[in-house]
């Protein structure tokens, strides 16, 4: 990915998310964009980048064959909020990753958002990160049908996701 557009998309990123919790995303997102399978999508308004969420692989141990992905950052920048650029980029993304032979995504994020699109919480029998400390907010996407309950065995994040602060939400709005 070109340079430029790799710095626009984390600037995105650093402004969706604000002051405190900005800088931090951000450097997330620049991990993710330089880690060579993450799938990242955008959509522009008046020829910027106004939103970009990143898909980054996710393994379950038993089902290595099952093709998941965890869905993080996703942001709007402040200007582009609340005109349609956040369902754009769900709506987009999901097409994209079914064309991809993606089974399921999973995510850990705003309970009233995800559901528009499909977003589901998942029942106590879905692994989830050990690293996780609010299993309720774990919800997933089935793109293929029937996926979630097929899944067992230990998750397997990219490394740059394996860090406790990205699980543990105690202490969060
Ligand atoms: C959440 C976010 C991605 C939504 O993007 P957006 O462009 O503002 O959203 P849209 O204008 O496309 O709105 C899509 C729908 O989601 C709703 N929505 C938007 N933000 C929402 C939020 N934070 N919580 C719940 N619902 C929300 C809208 O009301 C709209 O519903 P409608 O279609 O019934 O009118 C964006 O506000 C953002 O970047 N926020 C800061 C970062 C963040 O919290 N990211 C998500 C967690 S990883």
């Amino acid at each position: 990915m070109d340079q430029t557009i790799k710095e626009s998309i984390i600037n995105v990123h650093r402004l969706a998310f604000g002051e405190e919790e900005g800088p931090e995303i951000a450097k997330l997102a620049e991990s993710f964009l330089n880690h060579p399978d993450t799938v990242s999508i955008s959509v522009k308004r008046d020829g910027q980048f106004a939103g970009n969420v990143l898909f980054t692989p996710f393994v379950f141990e038993d089902r290595p064959d099952i093709k998941c992905y965890l869905l993080a950052p996703c942001g709007v920048s402040p200007v582009f909020q609340g005109h349609g650029v956040g369902k754009e980029l769900m709506e987009t993304s999901i097409e994209h990753l079914k064309s991809i032979g993606a089974d399921a995504v999973f995510v850990l994020g705003v309970p009233a958002f995800y559901p528009r699109y499909g977003f589901a919480p998942t029942d106590k029998q879905t692994p989830y990160p050990d690293l996780l400390t609010a299993p309720e907010a774990w919800m997933a996407l089935e793109l293929t049908p029937g996926t979630v309950g097929k899944l067992s065995g230990k998750t397997q994040a990219i490394p740059q996701f394996m860090q406790p602060h990205w699980w543990d939400t105690s202490g969060r709005e």
